[in-house]
């Protein structure tokens, strides 16, 4: 497992859709700043992002995502290189600003599940499928066979990376981590080979 965590802890550089370099860099504590931390709490307290998936880790009295929300992300982050089950990923563009986040949320290396997060303010959306499609890519490298990720139907934005970074539609299936009716999308990392 520490092999694994070692082949997967790479930048790797990317171009926005529409132009532009962005990174995916390993989320660990010593890569990121306070100015990171609270980045990384605005982006997680945007409404769709909050909507779709922060809400079930934010802590504010009224359910906002609070900055120690953001620590706690860090920290799981963290852990997930240093024990190698899961290797999360952000997303940073040219200037440096972070614009997302994205995970592999498995060492197994058939059907790991995927996750992500990204800014949905206009200025910097555009990231996500590429970098959905690099980080296969680094997957496939480290010998990862498949790779799923489940999304509620309505998500239409969230469908939409999955179909541009050529994930199938699987159909319905229940997420076991909540029990939850999704939408199913898996990609075969060999395929192209065959
Ligand atoms: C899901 C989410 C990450 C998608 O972000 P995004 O910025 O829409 O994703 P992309 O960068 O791939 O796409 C942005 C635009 O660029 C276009 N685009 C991006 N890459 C493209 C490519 N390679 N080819 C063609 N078009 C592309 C898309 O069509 C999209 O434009 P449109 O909405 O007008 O169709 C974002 O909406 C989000 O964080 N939502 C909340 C959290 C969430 O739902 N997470 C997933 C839970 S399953």
């Amino acid at each position: 497992m520490a092999k694994l965590a070692s082949l997967l802890d790479k930048m790797i550089v990317f171009e926005r859709f529409g132009g532009g370099e962005a990174r995916l860099i390993p989320l660990k504590k010593e890569t990121i700043s306070q100015v990171d931390l609270q980045s990384i709490t605005e982006v997680c307290s945007q409404e769709l992002v909050g909507y779709w998936v922060t809400h079930q880790y934010a802590s504010g009295p009224d359910g906002s995502y609070m900055l120690q929300d953001a620590e706690k992300f860090v920290k799981h982050a963290d852990a997930g290189w240093t024990n190698a089950t899961t290797f999360v990923y952000l997303i940073r563009n040219a200037d440096n600003d972070i614009v997302g986040a994205v995970d592999v949320q498995s060492p197994d290396p058939v059907d790991a599940p995927i996750g992500y997060w990204a800014d949905t303010t206009g200025e910097h959306r555009g990231y996500m499928t590429n970098a959905v499609c690099s980080l296969c890519e680094l997957a496939r490298e480290a010998g990862y066979a498949s790779l799923i990720a489940y999304v509620r139907p309505q998500n239409k934005n969230s469908v939409g990376v999955l179909e541009r970074a050529g994930f199938e539609n699987k159909g319905t299936a229940v997420n076991p981590k909540t029990l939850e009716k999704m939408l199913l999308f898996a990609k075969n990392l060999h395929k192209e080979d065959r």
